[in-house]
């Protein structure tokens, strides 16, 4: 049976994204800069059946939107078969991917049949040279593809996710959004945050939903906010054509409050915010052979002491002192 916990400011437990690899096969500057990381050994990983176990455990707790993240999920050997092992759960409201799309065309079909909801692709810019220069890879071909193929395959409600960066890819959100009516997706564009890899992030990058608003209104005219659905960290815009884009504000104006969000990390750690600095290692006492019980326990309990509010108080923290650039958070956004 399902009994829902909530935390220390009423917040449920709803939304579990769990990374299946640390691994990524593009350089993103805002995420991964350096040319060589260490990789998790393998038997680090969680296996297939250890994360179905801890998926049983969160749903029992009130999880029933789950996102299967990286690094690069789709470098992860034969994910469609722990797609097909999550689909079937009862309960399961969502399930969604979130991929930089390089490998998507060459998997979309699979994911499909295995029960995969939703694809949500990483897309920064339209220009060849520009991504380039961004992911430190020459992938933009294979990502465009990827995209492509989503539609054909059988998936609606697909997003883009976009980084907007201030001198970066500010004069392409307009481009963006047609390109997202093509494919058909909805983009979303993110405000750049200091967390993760961005280790050369500076207030000067973030281009803020107010200005994003102000370009979009200049081109489209009147733009009309849609009511909230859920605790989703995007708000949603109408422009007059009937397209709807997203905004995800978590710089300038956090979401915490409504925050009902966790991730697990490809090695089984468990963390209450993208902003946490230490989190749970749900990986020892799996393998250490705690029970079903005892587990629901572990992290009922963990999430009723939850008090994070890492953007907001990341906010608070810039507005007191000059800006100093955090070089080494643990977390990253996927
Ligand atoms: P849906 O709205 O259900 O499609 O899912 P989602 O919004 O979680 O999707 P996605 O993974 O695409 O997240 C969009 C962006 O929101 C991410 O790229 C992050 O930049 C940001 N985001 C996701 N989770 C968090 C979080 O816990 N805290 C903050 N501050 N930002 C987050
Ligand atoms: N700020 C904002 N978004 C980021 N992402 C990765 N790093 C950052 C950052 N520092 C985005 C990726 C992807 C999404 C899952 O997270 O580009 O679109
Ligand atoms: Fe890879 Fe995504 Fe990070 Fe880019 S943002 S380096 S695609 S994990």
């Amino acid at each position: 049976a399902v009994v829902p916990v909530t935390d220390r400011y009423q917040r449920p437990l709803r939304n579990l994204r769990i990374s299946v690899t640390d691994r990524c096969n593009l350089r993103c500057r805002y995420c991964m800069p350096e040319a060589e990381y260490v990789w998790l050994p393998r038997k680090d990983l969680l296996t297939f059946e250890e994360i179905s176990t801890l998926v049983d455990v969160f749903m029992s707790l009130g999880v029933d939107k789950v996102r299967i993240t990286g690094g690069e999920p789709l470098l992860r050997h034969d994910l469609p078969t722990l797609v097909g092992m999550l689909a079937p759960k009862p309960g399961l409201r969502d399930l969604a991917m979130t991929t930089n799309g390089v490998l998507l065309a060459d998997h979309v079909s699979a994911l499909r049949d295995a029960g995969l909801g939703r694809i949500t692709v990483s897309l920064d810019t339209l220009r060849a040279d520009r991504s380039k220069t961004l992911s430190q890879r020459n992938s933009h071909p294979q990502v465009l593809a990827g995209l492509a193929s989503v539609a054909p395959a059988g998936f609606t409600d697909t997003k883009i996710d976009t980084v907007a960066m201030r001198g970066v890819n500010d004069d392409e959100l307009v481009d963006l959004i047609e390109y997202g009516r093509t494919v058909p997706a909805e983009v979303r564009f993110i405000e750049y945050m200091d967390v993760g890899g961005a280790t050369t992030w500076s207030p000067d990058l973030v281009l803020s939903r107010a200005s994003m608003l102000s370009t979009l209104r200049a081109h489209y005219g009147e733009i009309r906010p849609v009511a909230r659905v859920d605790a989703a960290p995007a708000d949603r815009f109408l422009l007059p054509d009937g397209t709807v884009f997203g905004i995800v504000s978590s710089t300038t104006q956090p979401f915490c409050g409504t925050c009902d969000r966790s991730r697990l990390t490809a090695d089984g750690m468990w963390f209450r915010c993208l902003y946490a600095m230490v989190g749970t290692n749900l990986r020892d006492p799996l393998r250490d052979g705690a029970s079903f019980e005892e587990l629901r326990g572990l992290i009922g309990g963990i999430w009723g002491e939850r008090e994070d509010r890492g953007a907001v108080d990341r906010l608070a923290e810039r507005d007191r002192t000059p800006f100093v650039p955090v070089a080494a958070l643990k977390a990253n956004p996927h």
